[in-house]
C-alpha cells in the first residue's frame, strides 16, 4: 500500500480495530520488557489509551486506509511550548511504507501552528524512523539500562545527609535545583522539560500525578542542605515490577561527592521495601558521563531507543 492511499485524521476515540493495536503493542512491549509487562499492558491497554485520549493536553492522530481501517496511531502530550510523543504504533502489515512519516508530518504541522517549539519522540513501539528521513530532526541513541533494585539498594553511599521524600510544597526549590543541574548539560535539548524552573516544576507535578507510571512519595526524593535542594531523584512504575528512574540530578556545586549514587541507592531501598523483586531501569545517552556512574553501580544496557527531536519548528 503506498502512502498516498492513507488518510491522516485527528482522533477522538479508540478505533474499531483496537484489539489489533492492543495485540501488536503487547507483543512489542513483551519483547523488550518481558512477559509480566506484556500481560499487564494487555489487561489495561483499553482503559489507559482511552484515558490518555480524554486528557486536555493530549492530541492524537490516526492513519486510515481507503477502507477506513485504522493502521497507525500517534498520541502527543503537550507541555507548555514543548510536546512529547507518548504513543506511536503502526500495525505490522503496514510498517516501512512511509505511514509513520505521514502521521508525523500532520502532527508536527498542527503542533507548529499551535505554537509548539519542539517535539520529542523516544517511545515508538513498532515504528522505525530513519535518522535522515525528515528535515530539521536531531537524533540521539539512548541506552536503557537495568539492575535488580535489591543489588542497587546494597550499594554503599556517602555518609552525610540522607535523601527524604519530596513534598509538593518543596517543588519550588527542587525545580530550581533541577534547572541548575541541566543549565549546561551537553544533552540539554533532549531535556527540554527541564529547560527552566517553571518547566521543571511542571515536570514534578506530572510525575506526582503518575504521568511516568505509578509513583509514591518515597520514589520522589530530594537531598537538602538547609533550605537549598541539592539533589532530586524521580521514579515511576510504568509496568509492574519495573521502576524507571525518570530523573536524577545533583546541583553542580555538589556533584562528584557521592550524592547521585546515594539518591539512587536510597530510591532502590525505598523500592525494595515493598517490591523486593523489582527491577530498576533508566535511560542514558551514549555520550553522557553519568553512564559510568550507572555502570559502576551495576546497571547494564538491555535496549537502545533512538530519540528524535524536532526543534524550533
Ligand atoms: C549524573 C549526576 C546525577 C551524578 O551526580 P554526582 O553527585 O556527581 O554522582 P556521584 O558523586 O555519586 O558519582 C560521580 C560519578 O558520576 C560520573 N559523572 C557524572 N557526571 C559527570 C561529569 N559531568 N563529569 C565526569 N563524571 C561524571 C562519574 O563516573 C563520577 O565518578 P568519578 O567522580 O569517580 O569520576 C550529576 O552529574 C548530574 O546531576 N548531572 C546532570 C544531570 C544528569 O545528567 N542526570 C542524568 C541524566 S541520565
Amino acid at each position: 500500500m503506498s502512502g498516498n492511499r492513507i488518510r491522516i485524521s485527528s482522533m477522538e476515540a479508540l478505533p474499531n480495530n483496537f484489539p489489533a493495536f492492543r495485540d501488536s503493542m503487547t507483543e512489542d512491549i513483551g519483547a523488550i520488557y518481558g512477559a509480566d509487562a506484556a500481560q499487564w499492558f494487555r489487561e489495561c491497554a483499553r482503559r489507559m489509551m482511552t484515558a490518555l485520549l480524554q486528557q486536555d493536553k493530549m492530541l492524537a492522530w490516526a492513519a486510515q486506509t481507503t477502507a477506513n481501517e485504522t493502521v497507525g496511531l500517534l498520541y502527543v502530550a503537550l507541555d507548555g511550548a514543548h510536546a512529547r510523543v507518548s504513543l506511536f504504533h503502526i500495525l505490522p502489515a503496514y510498517r516501512d511504507q512511509g505511514i509513520e512519516y505521514l502521521l508525523l508530518e500532520e502532527a508536527l504541522d498542527t503542533l507548529k501552528k499551535g505554537g509548539i517549539r519542539s517535539t520529542l519522540c523516544d517511545i515508538a513501539f513498532g515504528v522505525k524512523l530513519q535518522a535522515d528521513a525528515m528535515p530539521g530532526v536531531h537524533t540521539c541513541p539512548r541506552e536503557v539500562m537495568k539492575a535488580p533494585a535489591a543489588t542497587i539498594a546494597n550499594t554503599s553511599t556517602a555518609q552525610d545527609a540522607s535523601s527524604v521524600p519530596l513534598k509538593s510544597i518543596q517543588f519550588g526549590p527542587a525545580a530550581a535545583c533541577m534547572a541548575r543541574a541541566y543549565a549546561n548539560h551537553p544533552d540539554a535539548r533532549l531535556y527540554h522539560e527541564i529547560g527552566s524552573e517553571t518547566e521543571a516544576h511542571a515536570l514534578l507535578v506530572r510525575s506526582q500525578q503518575g504521568a511516568y507510571g505509578h509513583t509514591t512519595p518515597q520514589w520522589m526524593r530530594a537531598l537538602w542542605q538547609g533550605p537549598t535542594c541539592t539533589g532530586v531523584i524521580l521514579a515511576g512504575m510504568p509496568f509492574p515490577g519495573m521502576v524507571f528512574i525518570t530523573q536524577v540530578c545533583v546541583d553542580p556545586q555538589h556533584q562528584r561527592r557521592g550524592h547521585g549514587s546515594r539518591l539512587i541507592a536510597e530510591l532502590a531501598q525505598a523500592v525494595v521495601a515493598n517490591n523486593p523483586d523489582a527491577t530498576l531501569a533508566l535511560g542514558v545517552t551514549q555520550a553522557s558521563p553519568a553512564r559510568r556512574l550507572y555502570e559502576r553501580l551495576g546497571f547494564r544496557r538491555f535496549h537502545t531507543v533512538m530519540t528524535f527531536l524536532w526543534g524550533n519548528h
